[in-house]
């Protein structure tokens, strides 16, 4: 639902009556109205309600938050909403656990995806697939929806239900070329030397022109370094087979946990979550990740790599209207944790230039000392919700909190941090002018759609359904590295290995007399099914967070 009212440009002082806040949506969204009479007006006149008027009133669309509080009311008349147009310029939902950040979420995603913007968004627990339908006008969430002075309208979006293992949604694979060393590295939680052995396993697969798809492939490469090539790690100095074993090992043990579902081909199309319905309707694709909770590692990076896609393959197009997406990383805290400088300052990079790509992102995690420093000071959009300080360590955080927030003539910030209720935040946001909007404790407005998981059948049905089937709901295993070093075994090519500079995607080939290793990689690189082989090469080395290799234009 998205709100244009420009009467509440109108400053309040004026006594010019509040306010019909008009949903401007098609019925089936959150059509929220608002009313309030002159006499609320007149009641709640004074600094706050003017201080809410004018740092709230937007011309052009927004997408509602709340009703401002004090004192544990509300005191304004005038919602508090963040302007559509500077969804691009990130954000963060934190808070203790419980206290409603998944709802917040939630609330955002129905009015983006009413307003035609598509959102991408993790669902750890499985309690976001509520978004596919309509919500429960029970007797709190009226009261609630009252409260904030709106109607609560019921409605739905439409819902893409992913899934990395395959099991709850449409298989989402990458290649484990495209995904690269750095965040392989950092789904296998490897140390500094096993993670440089593995950029020189890639840099050797470069040179070879050998492709990595699938965990096979990388298991191949590093079994054949350990045995027949073993000499061919000469050139690469500083690849100690016993790393290599450990690798090889690491690769294995993901296999068993399962991760061989996750890497190959087809390999996701990041276009795919840029789609609106044909009633315009952008399309929320939920990636359902409560099958495998227990490998944070693995969805962090995977998320990870979803953001660098798009960085990677989105043009540049400035500031618009309206985002083309946005990007809700939750969980946050497992991208940051442990990270080291170089992978922390690739996070930094695309945060930092997806933004002009139409691109914006909101972290959700507990709390902001969650996002590095230099992360943070990107997010422009704020909603923080209560946290408790029980420990020192607590206290300690309540105040780093407080110190991210704009001052406040109304609130005292830590207090009022530790004294919100379930289902109200503290706000600030960045208006048109780029600068914070007053901070606002905000009673949230109930999600139109369900608060809750619909049933494991019906999102079986939706996945039956999905336009997206067909591209990916089979395998593809394509002759990669896996099939040309087995041959090159075979047929006794291991010590004549091609030399460095061997065949590239500029497809010169070999003479027919060479091994039939090139050959057959030649072959694969001709053939119609590799329309990503060229991307695979030039990305093996750094992967998706290589951001210094060409990038690769698309249909835009
Ligand atoms: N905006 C809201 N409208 C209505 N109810 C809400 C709202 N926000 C929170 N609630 C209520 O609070 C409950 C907890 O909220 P939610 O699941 O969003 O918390 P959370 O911060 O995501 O918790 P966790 O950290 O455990 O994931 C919801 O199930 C709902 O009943
Ligand atoms: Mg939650």
């Amino acid at each position: 639902m998205v709100w244009t009212d420009r009467t509440q440009r109108r400053p309040r002082a004026q006594g010019l009556p509040w306010c019909r806040v008009l949903a401007r949506d098609r019925g089936d969204s959150l059509a929220l109205t608002a009313r309030r009479d002159n006499d609320m007006i007149r009641a709640m006149a004074g600094d706050f309600a003017r201080t809410m008027a004018e740092g709230y009133s937007f011309d052009g669309p927004t997408l509602l938050l709340g009703a401002p509080l004090r004192d544990g009311a509300v005191a304004a008349p005038t919602a508090v909403r963040v302007p559509l147009a500077m969804m691009n310029r990130h954000g963060l939902i934190a808070g203790a656990t419980g206290t409603g950040k998944t709802r917040t979420l939630q609330l955002l995603t129905d009015q983006l995806s009413a307003a035609g913007v598509p959102v991408f968004l993790a669902d750890l627990k499985g309690d976001l697939s509520g978004l596919a339908a309509p919500g429960v006008a029970d007797a709190k969430v009226l009261e609630r929806a009252k409260s904030v002075g709106v109607e609560f309208v019921p409605a739905v979006s439409p819902v893409e239900f992913l899934s990395l293992t395959g099991s709850s949604g449409i298989p989402l694979r990458a290649t484990v070329s495209s995904f690269g060393p750095l965040l392989l590295a950092r789904a296998l939680q490897l140390n500094e030397t096993q993670k440089s052995v593995l950029s020189l396993v890639f840099k050797y697969c470069d040179d070879q022109g050998l492709l990595l798809l699938d965990l096979p492939d990388l298991k191949a490469v590093l079994q054949y370094l350990g045995g027949d090539g073993k000499e061919a790690l000469r050139e690469y100095g500083g690849i100690s087979p016993a790393t290599v074993g450990v690798l090889l090992r690491k690769m294995i043990e993901l296999e068993q946990q399962g991760g061989d579902a996750f890497f190959g081909e087809p390999s996701f199309d990041v276009d795919d979550l840029l789609r609106t319905g044909p009633d315009g309707r952008g399309v929320v694709s939920a990636l359902e990740l409560s099958d495998i909770q227990d490998r944070p590692d693995l969805f962090s990076t995977f998320m990870m790599w979803l953001l660098a896609s798009l960085y990677r393959e989105l043009p540049e197009v400035g500031d618009l209207p309206k985002p083309k997406l946005v990007f809700f990383f939750d969980e946050a805290h497992l991208l940051f944790e442990g990270a080291d400088k170089e992978f922390l300052s690739q996070v930094q990079q695309t945060v930092r230039l997806i933004r002009s790509k139409g691109v914006g992102i909101f972290f959700v995690t507990q709390t902001p000392k969650d996002v590095p420093a230099d992360v943070l000071a990107q997010l422009g959009n704020r909603v923080q919700h209560a946290l408790r300080a029980f420990t020192p360590d607590d206290e300690e955080k309540l105040r780093a909190t407080a110190d991210t927030f704009p001052r406040s003539e109304f609130y005292d910030v830590a207090k009022t941090i530790q004294s919100l209720g379930i289902g109200e935040a503290l706000v600030t946001i960045l208006t048109p002018r780029g600068v914070p909007s007053p901070v606002a404790a905000t009673l949230l407005a109930p999600p139109a759609s369900l608060m809750g998981p619909i049933p494991p059948a019906e999102i079986a049905k939706r996945v039956a359904a999905s336009p997206l089937r067909k591209e990916y709901a089979q395998a593809v295993d394509r002759e990669s590295a896996r099939e040309v070093l087995q041959k090159r075994v075979e047929e006794g090519a291991g010590a004549a290995a091609p030399a460095r500079g061997g065949p590239t995607p500029g497809g010169r080939g070999r003479a027919p007399a060479e091994p039939s290793a090139t050959q057959t990689l030649a072959k694969a690189l001709n053939s119609p099914v590799a329309r990503t082989v060229g991307r695979e090469l030039v990305r093996g080395l750094f992967g998706v967070l290589g951001l210094s290799t060409t990038t690769r234009r698309r249909r835009y």
